[in-house]
């Protein structure tokens, strides 16, 4: 692999695009950037063949990059190593991949038939980010749109800005061609939601604060009963991918919390919360308990920690590590004082090394795809099961 001075002829043709799109961008604040700009090719246009090898293609995702396929034959991580080693953009690879599970109904942790807030309604979060141009773009509350990847995609190809939020994001997806929506739930997403809303009646806990207890104390109770998926209760598939240029991406996009309260933004769509990629480094996201990560913009620690030449496997543990050391409320610690929240991490650096963790041992497993096809990996855990 070359070092991380050299700058192959397609990586120097990135880096200036990304910077006329940045000097565009300063003479037409809080607009549409121009077609000109916004249609702007992601590969080097005339970019020689790809001869050099900068890195082990490489795709790490959440275990549920592997477990769905709305229908189809391929899974996200599947579908991402295809379209990236068949020349496709890096990012739009990843964007096809997340895609699967974003439309998959089965998948209640992501866009269509996402576990909805406490109001019943599916509000959706992702950010997208792409490392050789160096741009992001996201969303936050977004109702009525089965794909926000997509819609965090077009705040990043097609606005001066990183993150639109609730209603006016909406309005920007639907200015932007995607089809609005009045409701995302699935049968099964509402029935889910009949069931905790019976759990938790108003009528018997009539303090909101009792209430606010109640909702989160019924809603792992359905964990625990298997009415629902545990990793589907934080939400979130997150994909992060390199390919043989050494080109980095990632995206997450996630329902967030189950039955959270209406106007709660977890960390996916905020950079260096739920995902960070840096083009020159590594790239790396999250799954589980969003809150842990905004304190800790832990997705940034942990790049910061590849950027130091840290193993993607130990930058991860320093990542968990942070969060353990910053978790001191007794309300989140069991009674070994561990938390007793999950987190996993998800990490591939710029040769294409990678890891998974997670904070507790769930017995649960996350996605790769090499070129020796797809793997569900157990995940290294901090503090065992
Ligand atoms: N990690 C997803 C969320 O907390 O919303």
């Amino acid at each position: 692999m070359s070092d991380s001075t050299s700058s192959s002829p397609s990586r120097r043709e990135f880096i200036r695009t990304a910077t006329g799109a940045t000097a565009a961008c300063a003479l037409v604040p809080g607009t549409l950037l121009p077609t000109a700009l916004s249609g702007q090719p992601r590969t080097a246009p005339g970019a020689p063949a790809l001869h050099l090898r900068e890195a082990e293609p490489k795709v790490v995702a959440s275990g549920n990059g592997h477990d769905f396929r709305n229908g189809g034959e391929e899974t996200c991580v599947e579908v991402v190593f295809r379209l990236m080693t068949e020349g496709e953009d890096v990012l739009d690879a990843v964007i096809a991949g997340v895609e699967i599970n974003e439309l998959d109904p089965g998948d209640t942790s992501v866009g269509y038939g996402g576990l909805p807030n406490g109001d019943g309604v599916v509000q959706l979060d992702a950010s997208v980010m792409h490392g050789p141009l160096r741009r992001a773009g996201s969303v936050a509350c977004l109702e009525g749109v089965r794909t926000p990847a997509q819609v965090a995609r077009a705040v990043m190809d097609h606005t001066d800005h990183h993150l639109l939020v609730g209603p006016d994001a909406q309005r920007f997806a639907r200015n932007m061609g995607f089809p609005i929506e009045d409701d995302l739930n699935s049968e099964q997403s509402r029935e889910l939601w009949l069931e905790w809303r019976r759990r938790t009646d108003p009528s018997r806990w009539p303090s909101a604060e009792d209430r606010e207890q109640v909702g989160h104390q019924m809603g792992l109770e359905m964990v625990r009963e298997g009415l629902i998926d545990a990793e589907h209760y934080w939400g979130t598939i997150n994909c992060n991918a390199v390919n043989a240029r050494g080109e980095l991406a990632g995206c997450t996009t996630t329902s967030g919390l189950a039955w959270k309260i209406p106007g709660r933004v977890g960390d996916s769509p905020i950079l260096g919360a739920g995902l960070y990629v840096d083009g020159e480094v590594g790239a790396a996201g999250s799954t589980g308990r969003g809150e842990a990560n905004l304190f800790n913009l832990t997705s940034y620690l942990i790049v910061e920690q590849l950027r130091q030449g840290m193993h993607p496997l130990d930058a991860a543990m320093e990542g968990l590590r942070r969060i353990q050391e910053n978790t001191v409320e007794s309300r989140l610690l069991d009674d070994d004082g561990d938390p007793t929240f999950n987190v996993n991490f998800y990490v591939v650096d710029r040769s294409g090394r990678h890891a998974g963790v997670s904070l507790h041992d769930t017995g649960r497993r996350f996605a790769i795809c090499s070129e020796n096809g797809p793997e569900l990996v157990p995940f290294e855990s901090l503090l065992g099961e």
